[in-house]
């Protein structure tokens, strides 16, 4: 039960975006997780999510940009704090909207204790009257409707930013996990380091993400066959001058095959390791993607493929961490019983 309206605020700071739910709003915002603070004191922030990543390439010397989580973990708790507060304040449209209501985060599965303490930490400095870390592929799970709190076990794969977290989930809790670096963000240095390499090429995070995002696929695609091309701009390394090529689609799967390959492995390696029960529910049950990571083209039938499973992807990827945040922040009982499946901590 929601104590009033818009007191309770979901975020998901993720490494590459942070999503937030405001009760009677939904998920209402999503912005790049990144910050433009001073290189003389970080405590000197000049901008925020969009508007910071916006910048960043045109910013003076003296600021420089720096992302409040890494790899799923917080690098700074004053700054993390920062972020939350402006986030829910944007989302909510008014100032501390979290002062009498409660915040939940999002805690990915391979948190160190320290990390998780760093997190709940950030979360207590924005000023919120009652602070909840929810494990993330728990809140991911019921952000997407899955029921996770009876007897059959579910595998949901939430491929984001920086790490993809292969979850068991069973009676409310996480039964088995592996978190890997194989995910968004990689693909994209994958394609840096592959148009560096092969084409001599130097390109930016942002056109890397875009030629992924425009002609990147998790499979190869016929030698030959016709394929999408893309142009790309970037640096030549032998003249230092500015470039255009056009990449084929065959060009960034063959860059993209190692870390799938991980990804998938890594999928495999958790069913392979499942007791016999568990691996009967998920024979019937499937596998869910959810994370913008999954949104890669042909990652689902991939991984289908070699698992020999039905892949389902969720209806709002990017969104479903912050959404169970919400639904388990306005129901008291599912909050309990989060807490004590131990997958959420006060
Ligand atoms: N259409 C698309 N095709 C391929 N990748 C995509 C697409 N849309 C978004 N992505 C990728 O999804 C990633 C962001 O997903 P998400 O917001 O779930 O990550 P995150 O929660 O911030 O990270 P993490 O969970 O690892 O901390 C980015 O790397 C982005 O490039
Ligand atoms: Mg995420």
């Amino acid at each position: 039960m929601a104590l009033f309206t818009q007191d309770v605020i979901g975020i998901d700071m993720g490494s590459a975006a942070t999503a937030v739910y405001v009760d009677g709003m939904g998920v209402c915002l999503r912005e790049p997780t990144m910050m433009l603070v001073s290189r003389e004191d970080m405590r000197q922030v000049a901008a925020l999510g969009e508007d910071a990543n916006r910048l960043a390439d045109r910013a003076p010397e003296d600021l420089v940009g720096m992302p409040p989580v890494r790899v799923g973990a917080v690098t700074d708790i004053d700054l993390a704090a920062l972020m939350l507060l402006a986030m829910a304040e944007k989302a909510a449209g008014r100032k501390k909207p979290m002062e009498k209501g409660r915040l939940l985060v999002s805690a990915s599965t391979g948190l160190t204790h320290v990390e998780h303490a760093a997190l709940l930490s950030a979360a207590r400095l924005t000023g919120a009257k009652r602070v909840t870390a929810v494990n993330s592929s728990v809140a991911a799970a019921i952000g997407a409707g899955m029921d996770v709190s009876g007897p059959s076990a579910q595998l949901i794969c939430d491929i984001g930013g920086g790490t993809a977290e292969i979850a068991v989930l069973c009676l409310g809790g996480v039964a088995a996990s592996r978190t890997v670096r194989s995910a968004g963000m990689g693909f994209d240095e994958d394609i840096i380091r592959y148009l560096r390499a092969k084409r001599g090429v130097s390109v930016g995070d942002r056109t890397a993400e875009d030629v992924k995002r425009t002609v990147g696929s998790a499979v190869l695609p016929p030698e030959g066959s016709p394929g999408d091309t893309t142009v790309v701009r970037g640096r030549d390394l032998k003249t230092g001058r500015p470039t255009e090529i056009s990449v084929t689609a065959r060009e960034i799967a063959e860059a993209l095959g190692y870390s799938v390959d991980c990804l998938v492995s890594a999928v495999q390696d958790v069913l392979l390791h499942l007791p016999a029960e568990f691996a009967g529910d998920i024979q019937k049950t499937g596998i869910r993607l959810t994370g913008g990571g999954s949104l890669l083209s042909g990652l689902k039938d991939a991984i289908a493929e070699r698992t020999g499973l039905e892949v389902k992807l969720t209806q709002a990827p990017q969104d479903d961490v912050a959404s169970g945040l919400g639904v388990i922040g306005c129901d008291e009982s599912l909050l309990r019983e989060c807490v004590a499946a131990g997958c959420a901590v006060e």
